[in-house]
């Protein structure tokens, strides 16, 4: 079953207003009548989305959106709105969506919900500099409004390069668009205006800062939401649960117990059409920077007061603060760029000679560096992160992997299979957790091996997980933001790697890995030194 909803119990409430209406629940086969969980519904509203001719857009923006509506979490009178520079009327935006939706949604295509969805997409053409585009999108949103009841609530979604953040957002507020007005006399309740802004945050902390300085300019501080989207995944979000909603884990989550903490993220894939963006950002500012250190935060991080958006953020930042470099960069860090090589039964190509790459680029590809956390908790615990494109797979997982234990009162022959203790939060794509012990093998011997105790989302769940733009455009929605970064993570973040980039920049070039291998062998090595190894790919 698609429906997150679907495993729970208990009679349904009436969900009336939302895009899959009471009258159809009935026969939603998504929905499971016996749920009573209440569902996180948004309020009428409209999302403008800027950049919905991209990839992004394509494949996971606009399939969320129709995910969202065919699970009932979308208001009526929900609208969508699309600003490009393509000559498109609305039905052309609309068949663009309807593709996308055919294509890459998660839910089953219903037509009812796609011809909810479809009434109120919109297309705004123009190019950003265009005072008169804005002056119709400003319009447009207007008369969706008076149409579809949405209130005067927009999110905007800037889905666009960097560079042009600037010109959008002076946009915005010229045509007063970013301005949600005055209360209405009559509920009092005042319209909102938020906008949603996509990593890269900058490219460094000088640049972020500017970046930041731009976008706070025009809209206040709780009005902006950042996407890291692995914070939108199930099982990112699941590190809070297993460590705060149970006993068994904290007392073995720290310094006396923990040799150390490897977080992976391995893909097999290439830099595919994005060498534009690419080339000269490289892995560790794509990748480490954002997605992985927001990993470490989470697994390092102290409880928090309450899962609210301050309490967890402070927390966060706690951490952030507290990571420190290697002393030696040369020794604690790695980073390779891909070679030629095979992968999945084809050759492909190295990251020299992909289209748009100059064949003298020093861009990694790969990045692996030992990081501490000079915390009581962490003291001493090295925390290595790597991450690498054409690697022998696609996998993320952080690994607590645990101390030996301090006398094995075995012949050593019997324990030459034991390796150690260690935790694994398998965060795709084979969403789960694994405990890894020894364990006796049956016989007449005391020999003992390495199991695994395994928990598979498949397994112990019907519903299937949301997408992680699902979860982070409802919440933009709702206009909850514990699950977005706020611009002092995105700060502390860039001052762990700025010193790192200029090291790099000034002193190594990249080593070439194979494709489809492990990485390159100075990630070996930097592990090797400290007398452990990376867990296989
Ligand atoms: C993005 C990076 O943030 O994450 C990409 O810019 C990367 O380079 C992607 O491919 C991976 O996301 P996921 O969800 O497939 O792990």
């Amino acid at each position: 079953m698609d429906e997150p909803n679907a495993g729970a119990r208990g009679p349904a409430p009436a969900n009336p207003g939302v895009i899959a209406t009471a009258g159809e629940t009935a026969d939603n086969p998504l929905r499971d009548p016996r749920d009573r969980r209440i569902p996180r519904v948004a309020g009428p509203c409209v999302m403008v989305m800027f950049g919905v001719t991209g990839d992004l857009a394509r494949k996971k923006l606009l399939p969320a959106v129709y995910d969202l509506a065919n699970r009932g979490l979308l208001p009526p009178g929900f609208s969508l709105v699309g600003f490009a520079r393509r000559d498109w009327e609305d039905e052309d935006f609309a068949q663009v969506t309807y593709e996308a939706v055919k294509e890459h949604a998660r839910t089953p295509f219903r037509d009812t919900v796609w011809q909810q969805v479809c009434e109120g997409i919109r297309f705004v053409q123009g190019e950003f500099d265009d005072d008169a585009a804005f002056d119709e999108l400003a319009r447009t949103v207007a008369e969706l409004d008076a149409e579809r009841g949405t209130g005067g609530n927009y999110a905007f979604y800037l889905s666009i390069p960097p560079r042009s953040f600037p010109v959008v957002v002076q946009q915005l507020k010229r045509s007063g668009l970013s301005d949600p007005g005055p209360a209405d006399p009559g509920t009092g309740r005042r319209p909102w205006r938020r906008v949603v802004i996509e990593k890269p945050f900058g490219r460094d902390l000088t640049t972020a800062r500017e970046l930041n300085d731009i976008v706070d300019a025009v809209f206040p501080a709780h009005s902006v939401f950042r996407i890291d989207h692995y914070l939108g995944k199930e099982t990112v979000q699941n590190v809070l649960a297993l460590r705060f909603a149970n006993t068994l884990w904290e007392p073995i989550w720290n310094r006396s117990f923990v040799d150390h903490v490897q977080i992976t993220m391995s893909e097999d894939i290439g830099i595919g059409g994005r060498a534009g963006y690419y080339d000269g950002i490289g892995a560790a500012r794509d990748v480490i920077q954002n997605h992985l250190l927001q990993l470490l935060a989470l697994t390092a991080m102290e409880e928090p007061v309450s899962f609210d958006a301050d309490s967890l953020r402070q927390e966060k930042e706690k951490v952030l603060s507290a990571v420190r470099l290697p002393a030696d960069l040369t020794t604690g860090t790695a980073r390779g760029q891909y070679a030629a090589g095979w992968q999945g039964g084809r050759q492909v190509a190295g990251y020299l000679e992909e289209d748009g790459i100059p064949a003298d680029s020093r861009t990694e590809t790969y990045a692996a560096v030992r990081l501490s956390v000079d915390t009581r908790r962490w003291a001493g615990v090295p925390f290595y992160l790597r991450t690498g494109k054409r690697l022998t797979r696609r996998m993320t997982e952080i690994a607590l992997i645990f101390q030996s234990a301090p006398h094995l009162p075995f012949a050593a022959t019997d324990t030459k299979e034991l390796g150690r203790n260690a935790l694994v939060v398998r965060v795709q794509p084979d969403e789960g957790v694994t405990v890894r012990f020894g364990s006796k093998v049956p016989g007449s011997a005391m020999e003992v091996r390495d199991v695994n105790m395994d928990f598979a989302y498949g397994e112990s769940f019907t519903e299937s997980s949301p997408e992680a733009y699902e979860r982070l455009i409802l919440d933009v929605l709702i206009g909850d933001p514990p699950l977005f970064p706020r611009q002092e993570e995105v700060e502390l973040s860039w001052r762990i790697l700025d010193p790192i980039e200029e090291f790099w920049a000034e002193h190594t070039k990249p080593d070439q890995y194979s494709s489809g291998g492990p990485g390159p062998a100075s990630a070996d090595a930097l592990m090797a030194r400290d007398g452990r190894a990376w867990r296989r790919l």
